[in-house]
């Protein structure tokens, strides 16, 4: 008697279980059990020799840990390696280009925008020569051909410290005069005349393999013998 009631507990277990299922996946009992099937194990209690049920709901469409761990694995790199295409090429945007001379300035421009090397610049420019490139930050900057034939170690900025119209090179006067106000500026760019206030800034110029390069010029003004007021 007591082995029958325990069959029924456990068949009426098995339709509450069921019924739990229907109520969390929305379908019909039938079709709950068709894809969850149920086991009902009988065990014999070993504390008080009496027997109960234990339910096991047994699914086979639920991968193992093994499995799962591969899976998210192949997602990670799934998203991983386009991410990384797309990142790359943004973080470059930001990286300064590279005036390929090492580090140690720009290359000096002709008005064609190449790049000056010293050899193509001093056969094409005679001694005494003041001519314009692109120097530092774009500005207009003379480099000059010593009297020697050589390329001089400094450059001059061609902007005005009046009011900054860009100052030709007068090679009969042997001056740097301005057109807009008249200021006038010596051979190697110091104010002789006003209005300007102040004499043209300079900037180094190096040779590196063969390019001529403009970096800023920090020291003292070796025409004035004061601190650079450009720097
Ligand atoms: S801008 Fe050159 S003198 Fe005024």
């Amino acid at each position: 008697m007591a082995a029958v009631t325990s069959i029924a507990a456990s068949l009426s277990l098995n339709s509450k279980i069921a019924s739990f299922h229907n109520g969390m996946f929305g379908g019909s009992s039938t079709q709950t059990l068709a894809f969850a099937p149920l086991k009902v194990h009988m065990v014999k209690s070993k504390q008080i020799g009496q027997t109960v049920c234990q339910a096991a709901v047994v699914s086979d469409r639920v991968p193992d840990m093994g499995k799962r761990n591969l899976m998210n694995l192949l997602l990670l790199g799934a998203i991983s390696l386009p991410s990384a295409g797309l990142i790359g090429p943004y973080l470059y945007f930001f990286v300064p280009p590279s005036s390929g001379g090492g580090g140690a300035g720009v290359v000096a421009k002709d008005a064609l925008g190449n790049d000056i090397t010293v050899d193509g610049w001093l056969k094409a420019h005679t001694p005494g020569d003041r001519t314009l490139a692109q120097g530092l930050k774009g500005d207009p900057t003379y480099l000059v051909v010593e009297n020697d034939g050589q390329l001089a170690s400094y450059g001059v900025n061609a902007v005005c410290t009046h009011l900054g119209c860009v100052v030709p090179w007068n090679n009969a006067e042997n001056k740097f005069i301005c057109p807009c106000h008249g200021s006038q500026y010596n051979n190697q760019g110091r104010v002789v005349r006003g209005p300007a206030p102040l004499s043209l800034a300079l900037a180094h110029v190096d040779v590196a393999e063969g390019k001529v390069l403009f970096s800023p010029w920090t020291e003292t003004d070796f025409r004035t013998g004061e601190n650079p007021w450009w720097s």
